[in-house]
């Protein structure tokens, strides 16, 4: 039995993410999918939240589990005994210095820990979580972007975040 854990920020989960998770979940007897910690990046959602919303978008899909962790994918991958490879979808040449260098740093860390790149499908290869999310906060059509599933609670969150930055950005202007 082969396992793959396919780690991420899932801030929120996209339709670049699930050409991965689907086509990883045909390579392999099972995918994890975890929600993991950028600490450099702000996140909208919480970790539960982008759970939540990565069930929701892989309801259909048999052999996935998902998690999170908070902590090194080195040190997960160490706590579950029971994967074999971290799988990471490279969208264009710009991903890959950084994808290269996080693969030998997992390595570094955990010798076992080797990483497989999957290429983006054609058509998935302009879609990140930080253009879904400009999208959302100004209220443009997702359908493309993210499974309709999730439109509803992508869009809600967004459209009171931006309202809240704006406010907070007035506040800020009075007080100058
Ligand atoms: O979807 P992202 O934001 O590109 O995912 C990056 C993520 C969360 C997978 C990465 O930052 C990560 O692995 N975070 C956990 C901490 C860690 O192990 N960092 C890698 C050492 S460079």
């Amino acid at each position: 039995m082969k396992t793959a854990i396919y780690p991420g920020s899932f801030d929120p989960v996209t339709n670049g993410h699930l050409d991965i998770i689907r086509r990883s979940a045909k390579m392999f007897d099972k995918v994890i999918v975890v929600v993991l910690i950028n600490p450099l990046k702000n996140y909208s959602f919480s970790i539960m939240e982008r759970r939540e919303l990565l069930m929701k978008a892989t309801k259909d899909i048999p052999n996935i589990e998902i998690d999170s962790y908070d902590g090194l994918l080195a040190d997960y991958f160490n706590l579950r005994e029971d994967v074999d490879v971290i799988v990471k979808g490279l969208r264009a040449t710009s991903d890959f210095e950084y994808e290269f260098q996080m693969a030998h740093t997992n390595m570094h860390l955990n010798p076992r820990a080797e990483t497989v790149f999957i290429p983006a499908s054609i058509g998935t290869t302009f879609i990140s979580s930080s253009m879904v999310k400009q999208v959302a906060m100004f209220g443009g059509d997702l359908s493309a972007y993210v499974p309709a599933v999730i439109h509803e609670t992508i869009r809600e969150r967004l459209t009171s975040e931006f309202a809240e930055k704006k406010r907070i950005a007035e506040l800020r202007k009075e007080h100058d």
